[in-house]
């Protein structure tokens, strides 16, 4: 049967063209870049032209890339870095209620250990206020991450406007731009981000890789220690593989993402108008203009969005309830309990994320298969009150 992925926000295919770099790195390229003979400087000059690769992409220096296992490592190296690196007994951090849980548990640890975070609310679908940061500021804060983009709903926060306000108060802005880059502009300056972080699996790179962007003069302590890889923020020999085909992905990323975007925003409006027109009792969660070009996330009344998903599945259609983290504990998304939607109702959503290799044929697949499927649901459902 014909599989049709949607699920772009859990991971993405490789490109061709990362897959074509990684192979040597797989094979016959295996030295250890800190190694001084031949095959060792052919691995670190691999490992230095993705790092110029991914600062070029960032309008960074390349000295400002910091190479990690991917998403999840940037984000906890940036928090618990950051509040390591400024000595402070009692340092505040300030971040949101809907952040990945790869923001959120690093600042649970430092609550553990006695520090102070401040989860600021977001509105109906799901943006910050900026002025609730200026307020949330005080003289312990060291750091401020607010996401570029949501994994969940797609919403895309004021970055810009939070930066100044950073850079005003002089706190460090994180920003967790994983689901963001490749589908928008991400450029360090042009947001003004001090720490940035970057995952090569979400963008047609392979899983196991990404990076932390750290602005020059930030004040970062490393949290993997041994023997000095990456300037010492990241002890470990270097994922060679990993890290080329994170550098060929952001090289495609920054050069095609706008194009990508334009291709596969009109596929998004016709999914998000064809299932609310075509299904009653549903409606959009998230922002519908401030929104990642290929997310959709809608909500079902009556009914379960794991059984949704299932059902898909059988009908050769890959689709997620939204994180994949959060599919395995089973709870109501944190994210749409922020934007305001009752525990019964939350797990009732459906997230599907479109791709590269999406068409309108897939479209117009999702949105034959999807209503007898809602129909049926909801004929099962005791909950169903139409
Ligand atoms: C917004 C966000 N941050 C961080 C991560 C974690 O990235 P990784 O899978 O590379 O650890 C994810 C992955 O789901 C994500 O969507």
């Amino acid at each position: 049967m014909r599989r049709i992925y949607l699920d772009h926000a859990a991971t993405t295919p490789l490109h061709p063209e990362v897959t074509a770099a990684m192979i040597p790195f797989l094979g016959e390229r295996f030295g250890n870049p800190s190694s001084i003979y031949a095959e060792g400087r052919e691995a670190r000059k691999a490992v230095e032209g993705a790092r110029a690769q991914v600062a070029e992409a960032l309008g960074a220096d390349p000295s400002e890339i910091v190479f990690t296992s991917g998403g999840t490592e940037a984000d906890n190296l940036a928090i618990i870095g950051a509040v390591f690196a400024c000595g402070r007994e009692k340092a505040h951090v300030i971040t949101t209620a809907v952040e990945h849980h790869a923001v959120l548990e690093p600042c649970h640890f430092l609550e553990s250990i006695g520090h102070a975070v401040t989860y600021l609310p977001v509105d109906g679908s799901g943006i910050v206020d900026p002025d609730a940061v200026r307020k949330a500021i005080t003289p312990a804060t060291v750091l401020v991450s607010v996401m570029h983009a949501n994994n969940e709903v797609g919403t895309v926060q004021p970055v810009e406007e939070i930066a100044a306000i950073c850079r005003e108060a002089g706190v460090y802005l994180h920003s967790d731009a994983v689901q963001a880059a490749g589908a928008l502009e991400v450029n360090v300056d042009r947001l003004g981000v001090d720490m940035l972080s970057l995952s090569a699996h979400k963008l047609y790179g392979p899983k196991g890789a990404g990076c932390l962007y750290v602005r020059k003069g930030t004040r970062l302590k490393a949290l993997l220690l041994g023997g000095g890889q990456e300037r010492g923020m990241r002890s470990g020999t270097e994922n060679v593989a990993g890290t080329v085909g994170f550098g060929a992905a952001m090289e495609l990323a920054a050069r095609e993402w706008r194009e990508r975007s334009q291709r596969i925003l009109p596929l998004r409006e016709r999914l998000i108008d064809g299932i609310l027109e075509s299904i009653p009792y549903t409606r959009l969660n998230g922002d519908r203009e401030r929104r990642l070009p290929n997310n959709v996330n809608v909500l079902f009344d009556f009914i379960e969005g794991e059984a949704i998903c299932l059902k898909l599945d059988f009908q050769g259609i890959a689709a997620s309830t939204g994180s994949a983290c959060s599919s395995v504990s089973g709870e109501a998304s944190h994210v749409l309990l922020a934007l305001g939607i009752p525990p019964e109702k939350a797990h009732g959503s459906l997230r599907l994320t479109l791709g590269r290799e999406n068409t309108a044929e897939d479209v117009d697949y999702v949105l034959e298969t999807l209503p007898p499927i809602i129909e049926e649901l909801r004929r099962m459902s005791p909950l169903y009150r139409p």
